[in-house]
């Protein structure tokens, strides 16, 4: 029996929708610890393409259990939209259960993301207000939609303090407590059988043996309290954010660090290995580097070690997936980051996050390779140049690559 955590190990999208869906035929059950509906999570099944933002990943998998864990801001709307849309594509989805203490989002923290998100360039999804209302221990959790009556009053008070705010320092229009009112009964109504207390549920199902995959949404690197902090997102998608998110801890778990053949950022914030030459042109579009939830141009530039060391310092990742190193075939010449020149001094590592806006990326060269890696099923087929730049990086990491990806495919992964 494994327990598996997937964690993002740098500015999200590094592709762990792929391998949360490689894994989860290893586990029981698949829980999201943190994050929104910010997240997109892309599963490729014989050709058809699946975009995950709030069900977990395991939900294609119809004989397993899927949890939205406590730590998580679900929008009611959009919950009810995602199982709506599997439905209407005729698949059978797996069961699923809806954390009682996980945080709604409210229709006004979409109007203040709108608002106030543009500096950071978030989703705006309303993530970063509903958390900020569960911290100053003012939201509304899951669980108050199954206590009607205290709901509408909460709801009301809510809403006139609100439209105050709204109209006075945004000149926004106001809110409509009824309107509100009448779409939060109807997710009252059509939610409630899947509410639960699913630290009980996931702490049970270990007890019985049972094997729990922990999906983490974005990565290390928007970590509200790890990344670049303030171009982050509001949660914890790091390993602690693991335990605080599902309120259990598995005695046994093996933490799985997602990171791309290279580098990609969507929204603002310092990016050392960014490039804007025919390089990252080529990424991009090889590598579809459009956001899976915004569909936003991906920024992209070279593969970055001194933060891959960071991230894997901060996690204890025990190993690594390499995911798209087919988009690098055809360059000539690949770059990696070493090191770090920041006010005219030399760092191997990261010393300190405010170095990552400063930093000037010093560079190894590795030589690429041609071939279509594609069919690759396994590590002996790729290519040298190929093998030697996987083996480079577990080298300068110290943490070995389990899995490599050659194509976004569900069998276009190399397992080693
Ligand atoms: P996530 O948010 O980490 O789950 O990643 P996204 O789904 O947002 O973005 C990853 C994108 O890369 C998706 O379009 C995947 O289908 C695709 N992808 C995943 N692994 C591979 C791979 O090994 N090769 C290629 N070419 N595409 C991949
Ligand atoms: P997955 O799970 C990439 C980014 C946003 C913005 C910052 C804050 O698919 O990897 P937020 O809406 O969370 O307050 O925005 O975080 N961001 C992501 N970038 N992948 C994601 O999720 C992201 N979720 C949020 O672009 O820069
Ligand atoms: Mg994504």
């Amino acid at each position: 029996m494994k327990n598996y955590a997937v964690i993002g190990a740098f500015w999200g999208d590094e592709g762990k929708g792929k391998i949360v869906d490689y894994l989860t035929g290893q586990v029981d059950i698949v829980v999201r610890y943190q994050g929104g509906n910010n997240a997109g999570h892309t599963v490729v099944v014989a050709g058809k393409k699946f975009v995950f933002h709030l069900l977990p990943t395991g939900i294609i998998h119809m004989d397993k259990l899927c949890v939205i864990g406590n730590g998580l801001v679900v929008d009611p709307g959009v919950l009810m939209e995602e199982i709506k849309a599997l439905e209407q594509q005729g698949m059978a989805m797996a069961e699923l259960k809806l954390s009682e203490s996980a945080t709604l989002i409210m229709p006004w923290h979409k109007i203040l993301d709108g608002i106030e998100g543009g500096k950071v360039g978030t989703t705006k999804r309303g993530i970063g207000p509903a958390y900020e209302s569960k911290i100053s221990r003012r939201g509304f959790k899951v669980g108050e939609l199954l206590a009607w009556e205290a709901f509408s009053k909460k709801l009301k008070e809510q809403i006139d303090e609100v439209n105050w705010l709204l109209e006075q320092k945004y000149g926004h229009s106001k809110l409509d407590y009824g309107q509100i009112l009448t779409e939060f009964e109807l997710y009252a109504e059509k939610l409630s059988g899947y509410i639960c207390n699913t630290s009980v549920l996931l702490h049970d199902a270990m007890k019985e043996g049972k094997a729990i995959l922990f999906e983490g949404a974005q990565g290390t690197l928007l970590d509200i309290d790890h990344g670049t902090y303030p171009f982050v997102t509001s949660s914890n998608p790091s390993i602690g954010g693991v335990f605080t998110g599902t309120g259990v801890r598995p005695k046994v778990l093996r933490v799985i660090g997602v990171v791309k053949a290279y580098s990609t950022r969507v929204g603002n914030g310092p990016f050392p290995t960014e490039l804007n030459d025919e390089i990252s042109e080529h990424l991009r579009a090889k590598g579809h580097e459009y956001g899976a939830t915004t569909g936003r141009p991906r920024r992209c530039g070279w593969l970055d070690l001194v933060l891959l060391r960071y991230t894997t310092m901060v996690n204890g990742f025990d190993e690594l997936a390499l995911t798209k190193l087919d988009v690098l075939t055809g360059l000539k010449r690949l770059k990696v980051c070493t090191g770090y020149e920041v006010d005219g001094k030399k760092y191997q590592q990261l010393d300190s996050l405010l170095h990552i806006a400063k930093a000037k990326p010093i560079y190894e060269e590795i030589e690429g390779w041609q071939e279509d890696i594609a069919r690759c099923t396994s590590f002996d087929q790729l290519p040298k140049q190929c093998r030697a730049y996987v083996e480079y990086i577990e080298r300068a990491v110290g943490v070995p690559i389990r899995y490599i990806g050659v194509g976004p495919g569900r069998r276009e992964i190399i397992v080693r």
